[in-house]
């Protein structure tokens, strides 16, 4: 392995961006894995500069035009923390397109181009990586992909949203309005710039489709994935969290279960793929029922391993930020795309439908599923 170090350019230094270059300027020497090449940061894009001095980021390393930092020929590994679809998008293109490595947390991108990202990569030889997409600071794409790869699994559901189970946690404890607790949500960091994609369920239905195909091996359409609770009349309800009532989670508390937006993903016996995103009912003494706050768990049921279950925080800078670490020095370990060790996403597309499961009546009439 060579000493040389790998070159490493950040795009977008807000929430999680300046977190990563935090950890350059602070532990550098962490930053040189044993069994790969040290890692030099050398180049930080913000289009808001004077915020990105103020947060302490040396001015010799900035410049506010992303366009350039990838245009330099000196750089390695591109770290894309901007976020958001365009110019993120053909950013992590161009820069797969030159062969250099991508980390990113972008799960919108991900999700929404990762069919022609994947056959990028894999024709350029060039990494990518996005452990921070899904669950934080959480280590679960790589052990999925990586650890559980001679598994079969059946099924992977968990909490993936912070923003909208610290809600939901604090509506049920604290008898709080919606609208105060996504305030709070946001000014903490954990809810996208535009908090509709949480509460929407739409942040979620991201994730599931990246765990879906690191589990299963296919890449399904964001919107194939139902994200609505049905309703007392059998129409859909409101999508995400955003028709929970405080009569709602009352209700539900008083029948000793609590709402946890929960996103599931099976593998059928024909060869579908299930998949939904709703307000799910669940034990409040679960493992999913005492997951509060910003918290995610995973839980997937595979063979021959049984469940296996991962928590920790699933949003915020200073999460997502430890997952971009773990993706450069993987990268600097030389271990490839976040999927090389689980099966290639190829063949026909799958067939998509909803997760069946019984439901509960509540007074807003959504019938919220019941989960375990
Ligand atoms: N807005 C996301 C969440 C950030 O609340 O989970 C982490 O992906």
């Amino acid at each position: 392995m060579s000493t040389q170090p790998l070159r490493v350019g950040v795009i977008g230094a807000g929430t999680v961006g300046r977190e990563v270059v935090r950890a350059f300027l602070e532990r550098s020497p962490r930053l040189a894995p044993a069994d790969g090449r040290p890692l030099l940061l050398v180049a930080v894009a913000e289009k808001f500069t004077d915020r990105a001095i103020a947060n302490g980021i040396p001015a010799e390393l900035l410049t506010d035009d992303a366009s350039a930092l990838l245009a330099r020929a000196d750089l390695d590994v591109i770290v894309e923390a901007m976020g958001g679809d365009e110019p993120a998008h053909s950013l992590i293109r161009a820069a797969l397109a030159s062969g250099r490595s991508v980390a990113t947390a972008n799960k919108h991108v991900i999700a929404h181009h990762g069919p022609a990202l994947e056959r990028l990569a894999r024709e350029t030889g060039a990494v990518l990586r996005f452990e921070a997409s899904v669950g934080g600071g959480i280590p679960l794409l790589g052990p999925i992909a990586a650890d559980l790869a001679a598994d079969r699994i059946a099924r992977v559901r968990g909490i993936v949203n912070g923003t909208t189970n610290y809600m939901l946690t604090a509506m049920a404890r604290e008898g709080r309005d919606y609208a105060d607790v996504l305030r709070e949500a946001q000014a903490k960091g954990y809810a996208e710039a535009d908090p509709t994609a949480d509460v929407e369920g739409l942040d979620a239905v991201n994730k599931l489709v990246i765990l879906a195909r690191l589990a299963f091996g296919v890449w399904i359409a964001p919107e194939a994935i139902g994200n609505r609770p049905g309703s007392a009349t059998g129409a859909p309800g409101a999508p995400g969290i955003t028709g929970v009532t405080a009569e709602d989670v009352a209700a539900v508390a008083a029948s000793g279960r609590t709402l946890r937006l929960i996103a599931t993903t099976r593998l059928a016996r024909d060869g579908a793929i299930e998949a939904s995103v709703v307000p799910t009912a669940v034990p409040a003494g679960s493992p999913f029922g005492r997951c509060d706050g910003v918290l995610n768990r995973v839980e997937v049921d595979a063979t021959p391993v049984g469940r296996v279950a991962f928590e920790g925080p699933g949003a915020g800078g200073p999460a997502a930020a430890a997952a971009v670490l773990a993706d450069l020095v993987s990268i600097a370990r030389g271990l490839g795309s976040t999927w090389a060790g689980a099966v290639r996403a190829e063949g026909a597309e799958a067939v998509v439908r909803p997760v069946a499961a019984e439901c509960v009546a509540a007074p807003s009439g959504a019938c919220y599923p019941v989960g375990d």
